[in-house]
């Protein structure tokens, strides 16, 4: 295989504690506060990139940490001046799971490039590039270095020539780098070494690969990964490491210097660093927050073929209808429904999606006798175009003698900033007030409630002493 990495001997760093090791392994439960001390020590880490908003952390700041995401960001930024600030956007669904109108996305990227964000990683779980094509230009117009992302999955129409293909059109589209997303954990140190091989011949710029330990593989992926090319990898810090969360940042930084490789990371540092989020970790695990099964190895997804959080969900749901002797056949049915659907990636919300359905067809008796709104519009095209075509009996089952859309589903959607604006009068004290209350209405109500609440009580407390 020929190398096309400029500089092979050198494997950068992206650190995930405050981001998808938080997301996977405490629900996102790190408020500010707790992490705030060890930023101006991390700045110094030497990480490629620190990942930290996006995801999850923006609704979950709003929902249950009493945080002001922007505010998280702009307390980041300042507190980490030398670092690159990287965030996870779900292209057309920017941090959720539908589509925005166009407006709404470009705006967000905007702000979020605003308020300190240095690279984003725009995914869309269909890996319909049409999804990203917007975040991607206004990222690149806001001063933004964009990571192009292919969600990973394994099925017959997801070959390497089509990946590649993929990767190179995302390079035309002008992202920095190209990321391989591997977010169920599945993908196996052959699979890494002959898709990065296959992606580096197809691309010039930089490559990363984003896996999780959940099956075991990580280390031995990542190794592999790096001797096919890969030039950027996402790893934690140790005591927020492995299970379902990314594999050690200490580990593979002292094993990849062995080998030769540099890895611009500060030893002494990665300890601080390290040293400083144990305490945090161990506190959680005392409060049931983080559940020690998390942090260890799951083969059942090589098993069934079926991503680990999946398996979960499937158990709970069968247990909930009592149905739990039917696990077997719901287990056999998964695989058909995916590739009656086109094979979809088995993330979210596919996997619920693919799994509700697989459920209902072994418990009704009858495959597609209820078909979930979520499947109906997932058929309709609404969530972008299926990498496989969708079956045309489940299709016509789905959707009767209604057609499909033509073209892009955030086409049909108005624009809807200034009129949630004005609705929020008074309320909303900036731009990104609105934008946060269009993701999430309900819980940015709730929030502002609480912080008006907050308000008053201060204003309160000054005032009266100088009254008295
Ligand atoms: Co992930």
């Amino acid at each position: 295989m020929t190398k096309t990495n400029a500089d092979p001997k050198k494997v950068l760093f992206t650190e995930t504690v405050l981001r998808d090791a938080n997301q996977s392994l405490i629900a996102t439960r790190l408020k500010y506060s707790e992490f705030k001390d060890i930023l101006p020590t991390m700045d110094k880490a030497g990480y490629y990139s620190v990942e930290c908003w996006g995801g999850a952390v923006f609704d979950v700041c709003l929902r249950y940490l009493d945080e002001d995401p922007w505010q998280r960001l702009r307390d980041l930024r300042k507190n980490l001046p030398n670092t690159k600030l990287q965030m996870l956007l779900r292209g057309q669904n920017l941090l959720g799971y539908k589509h925005y109108p166009d407006e709404i996305v470009k705006m967000f990227v905007q702000k979020s490039v605003e308020n300190g964000i240095d690279i984003i990683r725009i995914f869309d779980a269909l890996n319909d590039l049409r999804n990203i094509e917007v975040a991607t230009t206004a990222a690149i117009k806001a001063g933004a270095t964009v990571s192009g992302t292919l969600s990973y999955t394994q099925s017959p129409v997801h070959t390497l020539e089509k990946f590649a293909k993929q990767a190179k059109e995302m390079e035309d589209m002008g992202v920095a780098t190209i990321c391989v997303k591997d977010m169920a954990g599945v993908m196996t140190p052959r699979e890494a070494y002959d898709l990065i091989g296959a992606i580096k011949a197809e691309v010039k710029i930089p490559v990363v690969l984003h896996t999780h330990c959940t099956t075991g593989m990580a280390y031995l992926t990542y190794m592999k990964a790096i001797e096919a090319g890969v030039d950027i990898i996402d790893t934690a810090t140790s005591c927020f490491s492995g299970g379902t969360s990314q594999p050690a940042t200490e580990t593979l930084n002292y094993a990849l210097k062995q080998f030769g490789y540099e890895t611009g990371l500060d030893d002494a540092v990665l300890k601080q660093v390290n040293d400083f989020f144990k305490p945090l970790r161990d506190a959680y695990i005392k409060d049931g927050t983080l559940n020690p099964k998390m942090m260890a190895t799951d083969t059942d997804a090589l098993n069934y073929k079926v991503p680990g959080g999946m398996l979960s969900n499937l158990v709970s749901q069968l247990k909930a209808q009592n149905a739990m002797d039917r696990f077997e056949e719901v287990l056999i049915e998964t695989p058909k429904v995916r590739k009656d659907l086109g094979y979809p990636p088995l993330v979210t919300p596919m996997s619920q999606m693919v799994g509700v359905q697989a459920t209902s067809n072994v418990l009704a008796g009858e495959r597609y006798k209820n078909i979930s709104k979520e499947v109906k519009a997932y058929c309709r095209g609404e969530y972008g175009t299926a990498p496989a075509p969708i079956d045309p009996e489940v299709l016509k089952k789905a959707l009767g003698d209604e057609k499909p859309i033509e073209g892009r589903y955030a086409d049909t959607l108005e624009p809807v900033f200034e009129k949630t604006k004005a609705e929020l009068a008074g309320t909303a004290k900036s731009d990104e007030d609105v934008l946060s209350y269009i993701l999430f209405p309900q819980v940015t109500e709730k929030y502002f409630a609480a912080r008006k609440a907050k308000e008053e009580k201060i204003v309160k407390y000054t005032i009266t002493p100088v009254e008295e």
